[in-house]
């Protein structure tokens, strides 16, 4: 099959489009997908980076191919345990665990990762959901979302905010987005009572105090938001990178409200997503459509931070 590996090492490590043998040994639990598409996170490329800056000219230079969680496609086969997936369901999810590699024209997902997608769903469409949308899902409630309540979204442009704008909405919140100029009608027409301009200052001197304030850039801390958390305020953080990785937790640890996210993929929750789509209530956001051939230029995309939405990569058209 054909699947994308890296070469290279270290910061000039390339994806390139390899044939390999689908080497699948199918657990009792899992199913095989043929994947039609997968989308891009900045957690595939963080990750990856790691590794291969790990990675010698002395040790391997040939990366396992590790790129893609999330996927769409079709089920060619299952184990002998799963339940409610017959071969030939059209199905999307996502599996953090490396073994499930999506970009590649098969993969193999545990059955509790992945649900039926959504009918009125492109495999394109679908592909750009599951790891932002259950970040976005897991976040708010981490948070105690809930009608009524006020939330701060920090970077409700990209990929995880868009849908968690949606997804706030949907549980009727008032919620307010934090993007840059260029997105500012972007983010209303995705729902936002009202947003805020980064670029014009510093907005946290004024913007008032929130229920909840989602952090989804993981630029910010406990401690920088302060004056954005109501008396009872909750901080959520997607905690992906630099002093909110140590801040948030720490915070937590003094008994304040504050939590990073650290999304998880089940099938309750990509089903409630489903419901979601089906309803009309969450739309994909999509940035830019590539190739598989082309994931390197998809995965620069995503690396720029200035998506607006997914990066999605079909595998078969
Ligand atoms: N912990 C977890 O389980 C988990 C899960 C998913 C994601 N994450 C992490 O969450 C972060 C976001 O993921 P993502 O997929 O949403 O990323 P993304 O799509 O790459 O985010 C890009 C968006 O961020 C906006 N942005 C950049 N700087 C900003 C700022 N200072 N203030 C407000 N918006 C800003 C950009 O808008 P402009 O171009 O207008 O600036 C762009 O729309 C990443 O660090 C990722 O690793 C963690």
């Amino acid at each position: 099959m054909k699947a994308i590996a890296t070469a290279g090492w270290g910061p000039k490590t390339k994806l390139v489009l390899s044939e390999m043998p689908a080497p699948f040994s199918l657990g009792d639990e899992d199913v095989l997908v043929e994947v039609h598409a997968a989308s891009v996170n900045p957690k595939d490329w963080k990750l990856n980076y790691h590794l291969a800056m790990a990675a010698t000219p002395l040790g391997t230079r040939r990366l396992p191919p590790l790129f893609g969680d999330d996927l769409a496609g079709v089920v060619v086969d299952k184990g002998t345990r799963v339940q409610g997936l017959d071969v030939g369901d059209e199905v999307y999810g996502m599996d953090m665990r490396l073994r499930t590699a999506s970009l590649a024209e098969q993969a193999v997902i545990n059955q509790q990762r992945v649900a039926k997608k959504p009918k009125s769903l492109s495999f394109t469409e679908a592909a750009s959901l599951p790891l932002a949308a259950l970040t976005a899902l897991q976040g708010l409630r981490k948070g105690g979302a809930e009608q009524g309540k006020t939330v701060l979204i920090i970077g409700a442009s990209g990929g995880v905010g868009s849908l968690a704008v949606q997804i706030a909405k949907y549980l009727g919140m008032q919620v307010t987005g934090v993007c840059s100029t260029r997105n500012l009608e972007f983010v209303k027409q995705l729902g936002a009572d009202a947003v805020i301009d980064y670029t014009q200052g510093d907005y946290r001197k004024s913007a008032g105090a929130f229920d909840i304030v989602y952090d989804v850039t993981s630029y910010e801390t406990p401690l920088t938001c302060k004056v954005l958390l109501g008396e009872n305020g909750h901080f959520i953080s997607t905690g992906g990178q630099g002093l909110s990785m140590v801040a948030t937790p720490l915070y937590r640890l003094l008994g304040k409200k504050a939590n990073s996210v650290v999304v998880e993929s089940y099938r309750e929750d990509l089903g409630y997503l489903t419901e979601l789509v089906e309803l009309g209530a969450l739309h994909p956001v999509i940035d830019s459509v590539y190739s598989l051939v082309d994931s390197d230029a998809a995965y620069a995309r995503n690396r720029s931070g200035r998506c607006r939405g997914k990066v999605v990569i079909e595998i078969r058209s």
